[in-house]
């Protein structure tokens, strides 16, 4: 496979080890397509540092940041081909691997912060990490961005109606267009990278994304409104390619694991807080206008989305939804 020990030709100088003789460097390329100034960004780097600190240099981390290398889809396949070793794509782009990721999908599936973490922590973050191994890809662990948010360029949207005739942009998914369908707005599929000038150029009417992601990537300067509906979650499965990690010693495996399970921890302590205050930054230096919705017309959006959840009951399967269920109540 490639990718595994640093190729001399990409520059890296083998280095001499005391105890076991000539050693190389090990590099994982880790790509992802947000800004650095984001619940995903921060972690990547954070984790690249514990990394880099608990291996006395001998793995090399490399982040390449804002899809600089590979726009959402490409990803998955310079993961598969080996050309990069590590992603962290929102746990929405995995349902083409396994349908039970949609789950985390639904609309209000986990209503409160505690509500995800325990889902992520819990049975159902193992059990749908567990689904990626089939497909080459050994999922480690689950970090969070925060919930959605609705911004669009002639709001306000208030009620659940107020989403009818609204061109948006979505990640590629089935429960989400259709979710949009029922409220009678056209939802597209398509890089997260293409949205800004999208959105800029007027095609698309609105978008659907987290405070982290509207702020870094300047969403807020184009559009009129922006409504705080807390109405879905986005998080990401932090993956490798699997022949690269069963490659790995058990010693250079457990300096990933702890290092990642640092870096979680302090992902689901940060990632919030982070949303809460580029909301406040948003709202001190911008015009954009924006509607907090009450608990109450919540519940309005969460009964016009929930026949999602009868029409995804199969793909999903009893089990994982049957334990969604059980967190909203
Ligand atoms: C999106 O496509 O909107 C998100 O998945 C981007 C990200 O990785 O947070």
């Amino acid at each position: 496979w490639i990718g595994f020990h640093t190729k001399l030709s990409e520059g890296t100088v083998p280095y001499d080890d005391d105890q076991e003789g000539i050693n190389e460097q090990v590099v994982i390329k880790f790509s992802h397509v947000v800004a650095e100034n984001t619940p995903k960004g921060l972690a990547a780097q954070r984790f690249a540092n514990r990394v880099d600190e608990r291996s006395d240099g001998r793995i090399k981390v490399e982040v390449i940041p804002n899809g600089g290398l590979y726009s959402d889809q490409e990803e998955f396949e310079a993961l598969q081909r080996g050309d990069i070793q590590m992603i962290a794509p929102a746990t929405t782009k995995l349902s083409s691997f396994s349908s039970k990721w949609q789950v985390l999908d639904l609309p209000y599936a986990m209503p409160t912060r505690e509500s995800i973490i325990e889902a992520l922590n819990g049975e159902i973050g193992e059990i749908l990490l567990q689904k990626l191994e089939k497909s080459n890809m050994k999922g480690l662990t689950l970090w969070i961005n925060g919930f959605k948010q609705v911004t669009t360029n002639n709001g306000p949207i208030i009620q659940p109606a107020d989403l009818n005739g609204q061109a948006l942009r979505i990640m590629p998914s089935s429960v989400l267009k259709k979710q949009f369908e029922l409220v009678g707005a056209k939802a597209i599929g398509l890089d997260f990278n293409d949205t800004y000038r999208l959105l800029e150029s007027g095609e698309l009417n609105g978008e659907e994304n987290t405070i982290s992601n509207i702020y870094s990537k300047k969403f807020f300067e184009v559009q009129s409104d922006l409504t705080i509906s807390d109405h879905g979650f986005l998080g990401y499965a932090v993956i490798m390619n699997k022949d690269f990690w069963d490659h790995l010693t058990a010693d250079q495996q457990k300096i990933i694991s702890e290092a990642l399970d640092e870096t979680t921890r302090w992902n689901q302590t940060h990632s919030f807080a982070m949303n809460d205050e580029q909301l406040s930054i948003i709202q001190r230096n911008s015009s954009i206008s924006i509607h907090r919705l009450t608990d109450k017309e919540k519940k309005e959006w969460a009964k016009a989305w929930e026949p999602v959840y009868l029409d995804f009951k199969e793909e999903i399967g009893e089990e994982l939804l049957n334990k969604i269920l059980e967190l909203q109540e």
